[in-house]
């Protein structure tokens, strides 16, 4: 490995070394990407949350471990963790993944060099947390992971591939995902839904369970803390979360209908368009207000150099949590009335003061989740115009 010029960066209480690359890409030697630190504190928090709550040591699989950054990190800075197991197909990646735990001086981490679905079944029902942190698409993992993970297990998911899941390419979508996407404005809320539904209905083949616990779309990715249990009853009870959004591209209304394969309305209840689905796709929560509160709280005990950021995105997911499925785009709808857009904490205001929720979100800083249909916030929109 002398071959390469190396590079030493710091996350949280962890030094890393790895191959200098020109270009954050596939292609590097090993693959390390400082934007997704954010994400990685992130998952500090929501397993120290878990193991917590557990009241257990856990053991924990790193499924693509790159520099092994995550894994060592998590072995580092997290309090109850018993083992911790790398996996990388690449034996440059095992190289340094084994070189860094030296760094750091730990004990109990080992490094293999699986393909990953081949190390999950290896492995059995031996991981407390499966991490899934691939290049683009988890889809082609999930069944070992749905068939390996444990009862009363943490599952986290990022999925890089969100043209797919957003719906610029449609087929993507219906290839790895089974489900049809929509790009509509709160597509990447849809796109969270469409992985959420499609690890719910890929885990029920095992009699296994799912609760999201947390979920975010931040830059290139999209990422989902989920609690897997098991149980056929429970499985079935919670399959009758599938279902699909409908939207109007004329007035921008939108419904949601619970049901893999229930009936749909197709026809706008409100301007007699057709309606346009997305779906098969996860209605539950997708946010878990005490789950994410405690999040927040280990913030205080853990070193984290987004701190700022993560406050910011878990305050905004814990609101969140009250609200419904979907949101709205103020400059969307503003345009569609060919108004200019009223400031936004005006509109806020406004809603609350009718007797809806408005909470704000964090897909998008025009969003509002709301209980109000389209026309109430139509009418309110026109109000506040009047009257400036
Ligand atoms: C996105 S990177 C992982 C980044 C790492 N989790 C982090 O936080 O920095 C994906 C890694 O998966 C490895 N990989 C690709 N295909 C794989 C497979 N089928 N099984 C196991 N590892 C694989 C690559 O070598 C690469 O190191």
């Amino acid at each position: 490995m002398d071959e390469y010029k190396i590079k030493r960066i710091e996350e949280g209480l962890t030094k890393i070394e790895f191959p200098e690359f020109d270009k954050i890409s596939s292609d590097a030697p090993v693959f390390y990407n400082p934007h997704m630190e954010l994400n990685r504190d992130l998952s500090i928090l929501a397993i120290q949350v878990f193991q917590k709550q557990e009241k257990r040591d856990i053991n924990i699989c790193d499924l693509f471990g790159g520099s092994g950054i995550r894994g060592i990190r998590y072995k580092n800075e997290i309090d109850g963790v018993d083992n911790v197991f790398i996996n990388d197909i690449s034996e440059v990646a095992n190289y340094y993944e084994q070189h860094n735990i030296e760094l750091n001086n730990l004990e109990n981490v080992e490094v293999h060099s699986h393909d990953a679905s081949m190390f999950l079944r290896i492995k059995r029902g031996e991981f407390d947390v499966i991490d899934i942190d691939p290049f683009g698409t988890p889809s082609p993992f999930l069944d070992s992971a749905g068939y390996c993970a444990r009862r009363k297990s943490l599952l986290c998911v990022t999925a890089t591939d969100t043209s797919a899941l957003c719906g610029t390419y449609k087929e993507p979508c219906i290839r790895k995902y089974n489900a049809k996407p929509y790009k509509s404005e709160y597509c990447h809320e849809t796109g969270i839904r469409i992985l959420a539904g499609f690890v719910a209905l890929t885990l029920s083949k095992y009699g296994k369970y799912i609760d999201v616990k947390m979920s975010h779309s931040t830059e290139h990715y999209m990422r989902l803390y989920i609690y897997v249990n098991k149980g056929p009853k429970k499985t079935d009870q919670s399959l009758k979360n599938i279902g699909y959004i409908s939207h109007c591209k004329n007035c921008l209304h939108r419904q949601t209908s619970l049901g893999l394969a229930s009936p749909i309305e197709e026809i706008c209840p409100v301007c007699g368009e057709k309606l346009i689905h997305a779906g098969p796709l996860w209605l539950g929560d997708i946010q878990d207000s005490d789950f994410i509160q405690k999040m927040i709280d280990e913030t205080e005990h853990k070193k984290i150099n987004t701190e700022k950021s993560a406050l910011k995105l878990l305050n905004s997911c814990l609101n969140e949590a009250k609200a419904p499925a979907t949101f709205y785009d103020v400059h969307k709808i503003c345009k569609s009335l060919r108004i200019s857009a009223p400031k936004l904490d005006l509109i806020f205001d406004e809603i609350k003061r009718q007797g809806f929720i408005a909470i704000k979100t964090h897909y998008n800083p025009l969003g509002i989740k709301s209980d109000a249909t389209v026309e109430d916030i139509k009418n309110i929109l026109l109000e506040l115009c009047k009257e400036f």
